[in-house]
């Protein structure tokens, strides 16, 4: 039985660490908009994966806290969670995700798994403790796409390889066992969908080579959503730039300056072409920073008013009601893949 008949775009966030501002702008503010854009016509799903959550060392005291706390960013970020299309999870409340990941990993090779960027980067950070969940983690993460259907995906860039390879994963479990996946789409037509000409990469605040990573042990190189106004103004202020002395909007030769327009385009909604013609050309850095905090301060303290107005009752019946539909497609498409593979007898006609 199909249970769902809408496409669906589908993201997550993970509940490791505060999400930074790079999270809003990569992950949030697509989804919401997509939400607002396309609602109706699609199916919403944004999800915590919380057993993606400890790949790397975490402090497990605090992870259900913020599982539940990065729910609610969802909501003050302005998805909309009452809206019949829009759903919202926690992975680990539906067991069909750790199940498919395993039938997945044995149609999954360990030299196309090494050869991932991010289980390199973190392998080379954590070396005394390289586990098998970030080994892992990308197949969890094709479960979670291929198990509602997911069309689209919108992800910052540091995640497109994990998308091809779920593309790559399912392209090869249907060629063998016939349509079983819907194949999510390709990044180049992702990014598309959400009308971004290339995937988003914020960058870190102190080395804008790297991204703004939430994992990061250096607090001046990120933007947390927790972080005070003032807290967030003194860490734009104090942001790495570089030596040439004039304005542009060049990843190549400034990045940190062109993070800082594209940051300052995304938050105030002006298309980048205008925030560019406003600064570029400009030596001011100081001047041209303090615009970028003063926009980053007042993001953070609506959106902080917003986030104090979100209970967790109202928060709990949402995702149990959310969590019950969602089993129900999740295990539709495992149902599928078991039998596909022989774990179930094939039901006849
Ligand atoms: P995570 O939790 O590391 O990051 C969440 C989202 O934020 C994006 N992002 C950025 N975008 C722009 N600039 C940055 N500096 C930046 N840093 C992070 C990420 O690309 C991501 O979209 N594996 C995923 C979580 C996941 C998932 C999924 C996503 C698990 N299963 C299924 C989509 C579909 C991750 O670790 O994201």
């Amino acid at each position: 039985m199909e249970l769902m008949t809408k496409p669906t775009i589908l993201t997550g966030v993970r509940s490791n660490e505060e999400p930074t501002l790079g999270n809003f702008l990569g992950a949030f503010v697509p989804m919401v908009e997509m939400q607002k854009k396309y609602a109706g016509e699609y199916q919403i799903n944004m999800f915590v994966p919380d057993l993606h959550s400890f790949t790397t060392p975490i402090d497990h005291t605090t992870l259900y806290k913020n599982t539940l706390k990065n729910l609610k960013y969802f909501i003050a970020a302005g998805l909309d969670i009452n809206h019949p299309d829009v759903f919202v999870y926690r992975q680990s409340y539906i067991p069909a995700h750790s199940e498919l990941t395993w039938i997945l990993d044995c149609f999954t090779y360990t030299g196309e798994m090494s050869r991932m960027t991010q289980f390199k980067e973190k392998s080379g950070e954590h070396s005394e403790s390289v586990t098998m969940g970030l080994f892992n983690y990308p197949v969890l993460m094709a479960a979670d796409i291929l198990l509602y259907n997911a069309k689209y995906v919108p992800v910052g860039e540091d995640q497109f390889q994990h998308l091809e390879i779920t593309r790559d994963i399912a392209t090869r479990f249907n060629n063998k066992f016939g349509e079983i996946f819907t194949i999510p789409a390709d990044t180049k037509t992702q990014t598309g969908f959400i009308e971004r000409d290339k995937g988003l990469r914020i960058r870190s605040l102190t080395d804008p080579s790297k991204k703004m990573s939430k994992s990061s042990n250096d607090e001046k190189s990120k933007i947390l959503l927790s972080d005070t106004p003032e807290q967030a103004v003194k860490k734009i202020m104090s942001a790495t730039t570089d030596s040439i002395g004039e304005i542009n909007f060049d990843f190549e030769t400034q990045p940190g300056i062109s993070s800082l327009l594209q940051i300052l385009s995304l938050l105030t909604g002006r298309t980048q072409e205008e925030v560019n013609a406003e600064w570029v050309g400009k030596t001011q850095y100081g001047e041209f920073k303090r615009a970028v905090a003063d926009a980053v301060g007042t993001f953070l303290t609506d959106f902080q008013a917003r986030l104090a107005s979100i209970s967790d009752e109202q928060l709990i019946a949402i995702l149990e009601h959310s969590e019950r539909r969602m089993a129900e497609t999740a295990n539709a498409t495992l149902l599928r893949a078991q039998q596909a593979v022989g774990l179930r007898p094939k039901v006849e006609g």
